[in-house]
């Protein structure tokens, strides 16, 4: 369906460098398509004002150009915990490096999306700004930090983007061809983001055993008639309903009437909806933690919001929801203030755990329920659910639930079929492997195919383990290797059955093959990706630094892909 956008594109026609002034460089580094549709947007926007733009993938820009750029805009997302987007890694480090160039000549200017909900919130992004300033360039207008809710900074901050570029470019000459920035997606569905589809749930069912810390749910959801199309390593977004009862707990804590009418930005919807299908409540973020400060009056919270308390903030941010804030400083809001304070909501993305080559008309998801107890008392009070994993493991089958496709264009299996694959998916991680494994058995595709899974134990949290070994007896999986992370005295995660089978790692990585990691960024990924540097290291005869070049270059290969969250 979506085709490869290509990595650089010249709109108009193509230029020589000494010309780059006449037109506009877009940068963007995205690491679940947010930013690349933005920089998208924005490129069209230029080109249809008649001037040059220049849209590229932060991986595929010449940073020796940058010597030479006049107008530059970056769109970039901030990852988890701070890091830039995969494909955005070696333009950061260029910049931020010590031995970026003085910039004197460059207007710029950044759009830095993020979670707020995280404390390195658009750091990236911020980083970036602040860097090119140091080199000397020159801050073309103000950076835009967008939250989730994306559009409500990102629309204001395009609209000064095209201002500037209108006023700062030179038209293009007529005879300058202008061809679409995108190909057109074939057989475009009516579906998307804004327009989701009401998917069918046709199956919900545990897959962790009894005893299992985990509930984690197999959902399998109908697309048919909906002309959804999606590829193996794209993401399903699902727009959630919060849990009923934190709705009703948050109604409670400020003694509000959930069926009072609620008038906010030209829509009108009692407050009970409002809370549950339109505003964020299982995160917090900056902006309500200062708002609610304010409203309780608390020197204690005020106090978390200053700078040398940030860890603090940050320890708040991860661990309590707006329900814990406002049972723990109790404040007064009325309904139109809370609606206007709480963040919207948005869909959340999960890898698509199916091939629609061998399910048809279906997208199939692993979910993790996130579910607990915030002091383990039991009490009613004290449960706590993730939004969107708690809308699907609550929903019955025949509901209808609202999805749409998110395309991860770089989270794709090689074109070549020969090539070997190894994927890396520990826990829920493993979701999008089920699909590529569908995918390559359906596709007969020659390459072998090797899969790390890890979970705690091999009893309860074997996910998939009879549908695994189908696959090695039907000679489409051809090598599985596990880690039970506590069914021995020391944890055994998937990267030390890396170490382990280090040799053939090497071995299948310089015969061609490609690497896939999927599952939890801040810790897995990271340390993941310290093993395969010494895995290179050591079976390749190389310094830390080469390895490491080594793993970058299969990256800019498109050999190397992660979808971490
Ligand atoms: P643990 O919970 O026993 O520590 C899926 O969540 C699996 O990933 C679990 O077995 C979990 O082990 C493991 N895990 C936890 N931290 C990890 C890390 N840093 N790297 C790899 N796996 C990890």
């Amino acid at each position: 369906r979506t085709q490869v956008l290509p990595a650089t594109r010249q709109t108009a026609l193509a230029m020589p460098t000494t010309q780059v002034a006449v037109q506009l460089t877009i940068v963007y580094g995205s690491q679940t398509g947010n930013a690349r549709r933005i920089a998208e947007k924005l490129a069209l926007q230029v080109e249809a004002a008649g001037l040059g733009a220049r849209l590229v993938r932060a991986d595929a820009y010449p940073t020796r150009e940058l010597k030479n750029e006049r107008h530059l805009v970056i769109v970039i997302s901030t990852q988890g915990d701070g890091d830039p987007p995969d494909d955005a890694r070696g333009f950061f480090d260029h910049i931020t490096g010590k031995r970026a160039p003085q910039l004197p000549g460059l207007q710029y200017a950044v759009l830095a999306l993020g979670d707020s909900s995280y404390p390195q919130f658009c750091a990236i992004g911020r980083r970036l700004d602040e860097r090119l300033s140091e080199l000397g360039a020159k801050r073309w207008f103000a950076r835009g930090d967008a939250d989730l809710d994306i559009d409500s900074v990102a629309t204001p901050w395009l609209a000064n983007a095209l201002a500037a570029a209108r006023e700062a470019l030179k038209p293009q000459p007529p005879l300058a061809t202008v061809t679409p920035l995108r190909p057109q997606a074939t057989a475009a569905s009516l579906y998307t983001r804004d327009n989701p589809y009401p998917a069918e749930l046709l199956v919900n069912q545990r897959i962790t055993g009894r005893g299992s810390d985990k509930d984690i749910r197999h959902i399998e959801l109908s697309l048919e008639g909906s002309a959804l199309h999606y590829e193996a390593g794209d993401a399903l977004g699902i727009w959630p309903v919060n849990p009923p009862p934190l709705v009703d707990a948050v109604l409670a804590a400020l003694a509000l009437d959930g069926d009072q009418i609620v008038n906010h930005d030209g829509q009108t919807l009692p407050l009970r909806e409002w809370l549950s299908g339109k505003r964020e409540l299982t995160r917090l973020s900056r902006a309500f933690v200062a708002a609610h400060a304010a409203h309780a009056a608390s020197d204690e919270l005020n106090a978390l919001l200053r700078p040398d308390r940030a860890a603090d903030f940050a320890r708040l941010l991860a661990q309590q929801q707006v329900i814990d804030l406002l049972r723990g400083y109790p404040g007064a809001w009325s309904a139109e203030q809370l609606v206007a304070a709480l963040r919207p909501l948005v869909p959340r993305l999960y890898s698509i755990a199916s091939s629609a080559k061998a399910v048809g008309e279906e997208a199939h998801l692993t979910v993790a329920h996130i579910e607990y107890d915030v002091d383990g008392s039991g009490a009613d009070d004290s449960r706590r659910w993730g939004a969107a994993s708690n809308f699907l493991a609550r929903a019955a089958e025949g509901e209808k639930l609202p999805v749409f496709i998110e395309s991860n264009e770089r989270f794709r299996l090689p074109k070549d079929g020969t090539r070997d694959v190894i994927l890396v998916g520990p826990g829920t991680g493993v979701a999008p492997f089920r699909g590529f494994v569908q995918e390559r058995a359906v596709a007969g595709a020659s390459g072998r195919n090797w899969l790390f899974f890890g979970n705690p134990h091999a009893r309860s949290d074997f996910l998939y383990q009879l549908e695994w070994q189908e696959a090695i007896r039907r000679g489409e999986l051809h090598r599985l290797d596990l880690a039970f992370s506590r069914d021995q005295p020391h944890k055994v995660y998937v990267q030390d059955r890396l170490r382990e089978r280090g040799r053939d790692v090497f071995d299948w990585l310089q015969g061609g093959a490609h690497l896939y990691v999927c599952g939890d960024a801040t810790r897995m990924a990271r340390d993941v990706h310290a093993a395969l540097v010494e895995i290179i290291a050591t079976h390749g005869g190389k310094s830390a630094e080469e390895a490491s070049d080594y793993l970058n270059d299969l990256q800019a290969q498109g050999r190397y892909a992660r979808d971490v969250y």
